[in-house]
This record gives C-alpha cells, structure tokens and sequence, in this order.
C-alpha cells in the first residue's frame, strides 16, 4: 500500500456546539475550541474535523446552510475560525471542515431567489405535483415527503432532509461552480480538506415512484454521481487535501469506486452498515462486515472507523457495556486503533464518556427526532411506545456537553447550556481521568502514540482468526516481518482462549494479561 500522512492520521470529531463554552451562551463555540487545543493535541490526533459553523438558522444543527462563508454568531466570528486555524497549525494539526453541498437553509438567498422565479430558478429542484400530491411517494430522511409544496412558486420543491433543507440541482453548471468557487474560498484560508455530508446523495435519480419509499437507497449513488466527484477533485484540487465522504447506502465493491487510488475522488469514507444497520453488537456480522470491506479496499482504498457520532449514540452504551464501562471503552478504542483504517474519536470519547437518554420526547431538540415522533403519533401509535423505540438510538444521545471537570455544567458552560449535561459527570470527566493512570483517556493516547510508531497500523494486512466466534474477536495485522495479534472478548464474562500466543502484550486493558481466561471486556495485543 502507498504511504500517505493521512493514512497514518487520527482525527479528532469537535461538535463545537457541545465542545466548550466561553461566552457563557450555553452554546460551545470556535474560541473555546482554540482555548483546548493544547488538550486535543494531547490526545496524540492529527486531524481535527470541525462539524458546520457556517450561518445558518440552525434547524438541523448547522446542516442547514444559510451563507456558506459566514460564520454561526452562536460559534463566533470569522476572526475566531481563522485564529482557531493559525493556533491549531501551530500545534501541527490540521483542520478539516464539514462540507453541506446537498441541500442548503431554505433561508439560503440563492433559494430566496430561486422561489421567487429568478435568475437562480433551476439552482433547486422544483416539480409539479402529481394528481392534486406530491411528484413522487419518496421518504425523505427527515419527514414524510421529499416534497414540499411552495406556494409562492405553485411547485413542490425536492428534499432529501427535513423541509428547511432544500436540495440543491447539481445539474446545473451554475450550482457546481459556485460550490467549487466556496470550497476554494475555504482552502485559500488554509484549511486542510472536508468532511462531505452525504455526498453520494447529489445525484438525483429520475423522479419516479419506488415500490418501497422505506427503503431509501434510491436516493443515493445513483449513475452520474463518480462524474460529479471526478469534477470537484479537479476543479478545487483535492488530491493535495484530506477528504471524507459521507456514504450511505453503500458496500465495499461500490465503496471503492468513490475511494480508489486510481479514481481521483476522495480519500476515505464513512460507510453505515454498522452504524446504520447494527442496533447493537452483533459480533460474527461486525466481522464479515470487517473481512468484505478489507478484501474489497486493501490495498487500494482506506476506508474510516468509527462508531459513534453527532448521530450515533456512544459506543460504550451502544456496543459495549456501562457496567464495565472503562474496560468496554478500552477495549473499543484498542479494535478501532487497530482494525485497518482511519479512526476517528468523537470528542468525549477518550474519556469513556455514555450516551444519554431523555426522560421526555420534548427534551429531545433534534429536528429527525421531532418531525419522527410527531409522525407517528399522528399515525395514532402511543406516545409511551414512541418515545421508548426512539431514545436508545436517538442522536441527541451523544451531543450532550463534553464534561470537563466536577464543577457545575460538567465545566462546560458558566450558562444554562442548550442540551442537558450528563448527570454522570462528577464521575466521568476530564479532570478525573487525568489524574487516574488507568483512565481510558492515558489508554487512548498510547493508541495514537502507537500508531506513529507501528506501521503495521495502519498498511499491514488483516487476518481473522476466529470468525464464527460469538465473543472473540482474534485478527492478525501483518507488515512484512511484523506480525500483531489482537484479542477481544466483546461480552460481560468471561471467556477461554486459545489464541493468547507467548509473544509479547504490547497493550492491554488488564493488569494482569497472562492467562488463558480472558475477562470481560479484555483487549490484548499481541507482538508475535
Ligand atoms: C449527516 C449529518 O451528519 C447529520 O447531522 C445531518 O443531519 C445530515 N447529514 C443532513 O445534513
């Protein structure tokens, strides 16, 4: 596999909103972001990935653009962002930047303008409808119809999110240009690349009526979709940056056509057959899913890992156990340090922080939840039964404040802050996990020490010894005459190995790692 810095990288997930308050707004911003770089670059990461702080009337979190070169007044000014990028480059961390080119705010002039018949009418999608509805029977992510009708325009307008999230018509030249002339504006400031929000969805297939509208697959990768990508990486240059892509609804074979060496797309991706179609672990499925993706990228593409999010609830609760939380967060961190591809830390992770469950369906601010919720109590189901189905994976799960410190707001913020902190906080935090040796933050930064010094990290081959095993997940990296082994009993007992070699433990999440019992939530690896 040919060597790259970005190969070698962590990246670090900053969900500004959530990060750190410095203004006392109750809202985290891009100046308390700065004010804990020294913390971040602690952590051993080479990336920071920075989620939207563009304007934006922030129905969804900053996904919903309104001025894609301004910044959110809740996350600071222009002046904050650039002197967050000079003092990160002062650390040696590069900084990436969502990139939301599907859909813009409704509140977005160009769909001011585009409403309004102007020169700018085919920058949206726009339809008649169809027998006195909607164009089409499609789903969109965040509400019942893609469709929403205009009464100013006497059309219905496509999007793939909620109705405040217009879609944008890459069709048009006009459209992609601009975008491109956008992210060149971000480069020439020194960013260092982007994170694309569901970017395989910009290509829009023919507005037809699908058999299934709950199977929504048909709103991604349709043909068309590599020419578009091809374009962007030429037109701004992304072969000297860092790119992510957001791909839903996609498979291996598919996944290396967006990140193929050969392809001049994008570097990596985030695929969802975990996060998206694995409610809990499921651990013979999590390997196939591990095996088929190596067999199809290596060693021409990297994929990305991770298992957690702004939209996906904590890996501790969610594939491993809060009753041995340090050791399950161990044990997750260690597999996605050394499983092969780029790993990602969600902020507050390294600290083994849980996600959170609110008692009320109005605690939950999120616009997919809300507009879900509201759905099916319309459909007439019962509230009780709604709001149970809903909270274990609900996504403001894991946008609740990072916990800093045992003071009020977990330190977070001197002010109310917009979501709840969690109430495990005097336990779980920053401050404590310093001063205790066997935290999982020192754990995570012998991971991020290891992976600079250990290529076979990141470009050795990948090896399942055991994959029809329930609990153990044994696989082997190999780099020429290196050879890791890596031992996890993902379960809360224990459970008798065979395949704890003699070679040397590098790393493991107990004090004692001899035996041949390994116990719940064990993590081992191997130098053979
Ligand atoms: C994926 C983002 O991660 C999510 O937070 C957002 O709601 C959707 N894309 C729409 O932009």
């Amino acid at each position: 596999m040919e060597v790259a810095w970005w190969k070698e990288a962590v990246v670090y997930q900053v969900y500004w909103r959530s990060f750190f308050d410095t203004d006392g707004d109750g809202y985290g911003d891009l100046r308390g972001v700065t004010q804990k770089l020294d913390y971040i670059a602690s952590l051993g990461v080479d990336v920071i990935w920075l989620n939207p702080c563009y304007a934006s009337p922030d129905v969804d979190n900053g996904y919903d653009i309104s001025d894609y070169r301004a910044v959110m007044p809740k996350a600071g000014t222009m002046e904050d962002l650039e002197q967050l990028f000079r003092e990160a480059q002062a650390r040696g961390l590069k900084v990436i930047m969502d990139l939301v080119v599907n859909h813009t705010s409704d509140r977005h002039a160009w769909f001011a303008d585009s409403k309004a018949n102007g020169a700018k009418r085919d920058w949206y999608i726009w339809r008649d409808g169809k027998e006195g509805g909607p164009p089409t029977n499609w789903r969109s992510y965040f509400a019942p119809s893609t469709w929403t009708w205009c009464e100013e325009r006497k059309q219905y307008y496509f999007h793939s999110f909620a109705k405040e999230q217009p879609d944008l018509n890459w069709e048009n030249p006009q459209v992609r240009e601009a975008i491109y002339a956008m992210m060149r504006f971000w480069v020439d400031k020194g960013i260092d690349g982007f994170r694309m929000d569901v970017i395989n969805l910009i290509k829009k297939r023919e507005f037809t009526d699908v058999a299934d509208p709950f199977e929504m697959s048909y709103l991604a990768n349709q043909p068309g979709i590599h020419d578009f990508l091809q374009e962007m990486n030429r037109e701004v240059g992304l072969d000297r940056l860092f790119t992510v892509g957001e791909i839903p609804f996609v498979g291996p074979e598919d996944g290396l056509l967006y990140v193929g060496e050969d392809r001049g797309e994008l570097h990596t991706l985030f695929h969802f057959e975990v996060a998206d179609d694995m409610t809990t672990m499921d651990l013979p499925r999590f390997k196939q899913i591990q095996q088929r993706w190596f067999d199809a990228l290596y060693p021409k593409g990297v994929a990305s890992q991770f298992l957690n999010n702004h939209d996906h609830t904590r890996q501790v609760t969610r594939f491993g156990s809060e009753k041995f939380r340090v050791e399950s967060a161990k044990l997750l961190g260690l597999m996605l340090h050394t499983l092969p591809g780029i790993p990602y830390i969600y902020q507050g992770e390294e600290i083994g922080m849980t996600g959170m469950r609110f008692d009320r369906a109005e605690d939950y601010p999120d616009v997919a939840f809300r507009n879900r919720y509201k759905e099916r109590i319309e459909n007439g189901e019962a509230p009780e039964m709604v709001l149970s189905s809903m909270q274990l994976l609900a996504r403001d799960n894991s946008r609740t404040p990072v916990q800093w410190d045992a003071s009020r707001n977990a330190g977070f913020s001197a002010g109310q802050p917009w979501i709840p902190v969690n109430p495990n906080y005097e336990e779980i935090n920053v401050e404590a996990a310093e001063d205790d040796a066997d935290s999982v933050l020192h754990f995570y930064r012998k991971l991020t020490a290891m992976r600079k010094e250990h290529p076979v990290m990141v470009y050795g081959t990948y090896r399942d010894l055991a994959p029809n095993d329930p609990y153990l997940y044994v696989y082997e990296r190999t780099l020429d005459d290196t050879t890791w082994r890596i031992v996890l009993n993902i379960r809360d007992e224990e459970t008798e190995s065979v395949h704890c070699p003699d070679g040397e433990c590098m790393i493991s999440n107990y004090p004692d790692s001899c035996a041949t019992i390994l116990q719940p939530y064990e993590a081992r690896l191997y130098m053979l």
